[in-house]
């Protein structure tokens, strides 16, 4: 047993240092060949002996690298690294309808809004701004960096959740666990003049830090009363850089809370819409929230110079 743990501590380090490489480098075949590789170590290892499912799994890593390399050159024009669920999700995903966006160049933006005239637009793929929806929320107030590194440091196995399952996203910072996040220098942390942005992205799967970031904010009261919810809701923070263009692998349509700091959304239709449907750019401000079919709208975001910004995100439908 320890050493399967200290198998998959290895792992997990290559794993990190190609992800560094190809941030800085950008993906290319000989680093996703490497991916690869390690991926299939740790199977290797637990079949020792079977040849038949040794050349299974060469050949089910081969197609996944085959699937990978030709959605990333044929589907994403960006450099930027990915994880292999966006990327099997696009080649996947069936073929979109292209009324979801035709017509679409600007955000629908709604205010004073109730449950009773939402209802009107309730799960519509087209982008939606519900301005000044979570002004009341005590998270606009009191969401700060300081608060959930001390939440994090204060609950005993509470990044222990986060590698039980719960996702963390890193995007385009080097900063691979939320622990990384909460180590970093008080200069960086802050982006302060000459310190590298960051900005990233977790779910709250803990059951006690939960339950005490929920006393923050509530689920946007206007959203359906018979819509399903997740379990957790998750929080994205950082500075300038944002989210990279992707779409999203999850079951239901996204809402996100603007708790603090302003964020710029780019959102562009899938590939086989693109002759009838423009990519649009919309801005929103703190106490809005956005929704939008993050499954069928590519998406990447971006924070004003020196701004901080925290969401809420989690989904309906
Ligand atoms: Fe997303």
């Amino acid at each position: 047993m320890q050493k399967l743990t200290n198998e998959r501590k290895n792992k997990l380090k290559k794993l990190r240092a190609i992800q560094k490489n190809a941030i800085k480098s950008g993906v290319n075949w000989s680093l996703l060949k490497q991916y690869n590789l390690i991926c299939s170590f740790n199977r290797e290892t637990n079949i020792k002996g079977s040849n038949k499912s040794l050349i299974l799994s060469i050949i089910i890593a081969f197609i996944l690298l085959v699937i990978s390399v030709i959605v990333s050159n044929v589907f994403l024009s960006v450099r930027c690294i990915l994880p292999n669920n966006f990327l099997v999700w696009e080649a996947t995903r069936p073929v979109a309808d292209c009324v979801y966006c035709q017509n679409v160049t600007r955000p629908v933006i709604l205010w004073d809004v109730t449950r009773r005239n939402f209802a009107n637009y309730s799960y519509s793929s087209k982008p939606i701004i519900v301005k000044n929806a979570i002004k009341h929320w005590r998270a606009t107030k009191e969401f700060s960096f300081n608060m959930f590194r001390k939440l994090y440091e204060g609950t005993a196995g509470s990044y222990e959740s986060l590698e039980d399952g719960c996702q963390f996203l890193n995007f385009k910072s080097d900063l691979f666990s939320l622990q990384e996040v909460f180590n970093m220098p008080e200069a960086r942390a802050r982006n302060a003049p000459g310190q590298e942005p960051w900005y990233v992205g977790w779910g709250n799967c803990h059951p006690d830090i939960l339950s005490k970031v929920r006393q923050y904010y509530d689920v946007p009261e206007f959203l359906p009363e018979d819509a399903e919810y997740p379990a957790t809701e998750n929080i994205f923070f950082g500075y300038e850089i944002g989210a990279v263009m992707h779409l999203d692998y999850i079951p239901r349509l996204m809402w996100q809370g603007q708790v603090r700091g302003n964020k710029t959304w780019t959102i562009a239709p899938v590939p086989e819409c693109d002759h009838v449907c423009k990519t649009i750019e919309f801005y929103v401000e703190p106490g809005d929230v956005v929704l939008l079919d993050t499954r069928i709208w590519y998406h990447a975001t971006r924070i004003p110079k020196g701004q901080f910004s925290i969401t809420v995100q989690s989904e309906y439908g």
